[in-house]
């Protein structure tokens, strides 16, 4: 068994590297940019692929809608069997038929459904990963978040969880043609978050409410408007409402899955100056 890792720098990619070490299992990690140890690859860029792919029976890519024909058509050339998919939750969630997000997952999906590959999609809802983004600066700088809606309810995912999931789908039997949705294993409030975060540092973190007029400025000057307002709507559809959770995790790898908590306590010295 070979296995390649595209985006093996990512967030979800290193840890998709990382479980199939602790596995055993051989194995390529990818990235556009020459590095160390990386094959060159660019899912985007057909003409990288095949020294990618030479000799692979798997491989976990990130969904890349311009590239997957691509993909498909060198994952075939090089007798590639197994794709799992790093795919996302909005493919499932009413109104996906409208939503871009969710329309760029499915493109890519679909390829593969009908690729005559073998294919696992993991569907993730909200990445815990999206707080460094928004609040990583402030806190370190100021001590302090600036957020709309901080009473709306999420059920954030570690990394470490999606991509156990992946190396499960790549390395056990059962997971061709299998489409796994999964939220984090609890709902909770973005103060609870930001709370969280305090504990994991040390420090308190003061919460300032903006208006939603005030975060569509705040989020428009590091986001595209497709992201505000996808964020915009999530949060405000949040308030009062338990976020989605799932038990995919520990169905699917045996463990039980990371909580908020111990999330910010990974990610402690990203928060702190
Ligand atoms: N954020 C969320 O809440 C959320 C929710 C659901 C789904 N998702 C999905 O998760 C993805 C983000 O995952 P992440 O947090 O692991 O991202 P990340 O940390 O930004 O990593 C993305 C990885 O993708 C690789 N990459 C980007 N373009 C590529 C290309 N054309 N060819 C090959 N590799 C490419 C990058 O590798 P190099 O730069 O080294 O080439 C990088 O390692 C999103 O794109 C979305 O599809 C996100």
């Amino acid at each position: 068994m070979v296995a390649v890792v595209f985006g093996a720098r990512g967030s979800v990619g290193r840890h998709v590297a990382a479980g199939l070490a602790e596995a055993g299992v051989r194995f390529r990690v990818t990235s556009r940019e020459s590095a160390a140890g990386f094959v060159v690859a660019d899912l985007e860029r057909p003409e990288t692929l095949p020294a990618a792919l030479e000799g692979a029976d798997r491989a976990f890519i990130y969904a890349k809608p311009e590239g997957i024909d691509g993909f498909v058509a060198a994952a075939r050339d090089a007798g590639l069997r197994h794709v799992v998919l790093l795919s996302s939750g909005a493919v499932v969630n009413p109104g996906a038929d409208r939503d871009p997000i969710a329309i760029s997952h499915r493109r890519v999906e679909t390829a593969l459904e009908e690729s005559g590959l073998e294919w696992t999609f993991i569907r993730p809802g909200m990445f815990a990963t999206n707080t460094l983004w928004w609040w990583a600066r402030s806190i370190r700088e100021e001590g302090r978040v600036r957020m709309p809606y901080p009473e709306a309810q999420t059920a954030p995912i570690h990394e470490k969880d999606m991509a156990a999931l992946a190396v499960t789908a790549l390395t056990r039997p059962g997971h061709a043609g299998q489409a796994y949705t999964v939220y984090g294993p609890e709902s909770l409030t973005q103060r609870e978050l930001v709370k969280h975060i305090g504990n994991a540092i040390g420090r308190d973190i003061r919460v300032e409410e903006l208006t939603p007029e005030e975060a569509r400025v705040e989020l428009g000057r590091t986001m595209p408007p497709l992201g505000v307002e996808t964020m915009m709507r999530v949060w405000a559809s949040g308030v009062g409402v338990p976020a989605r959770t799932s038990t995919t995790v520990p169905d699917l790898t045996g463990r039980p899955a990371h909580t908020f908590a111990q999330w910010a306590h990974d990610h402690a010295s990203d928060f702190s100056s």
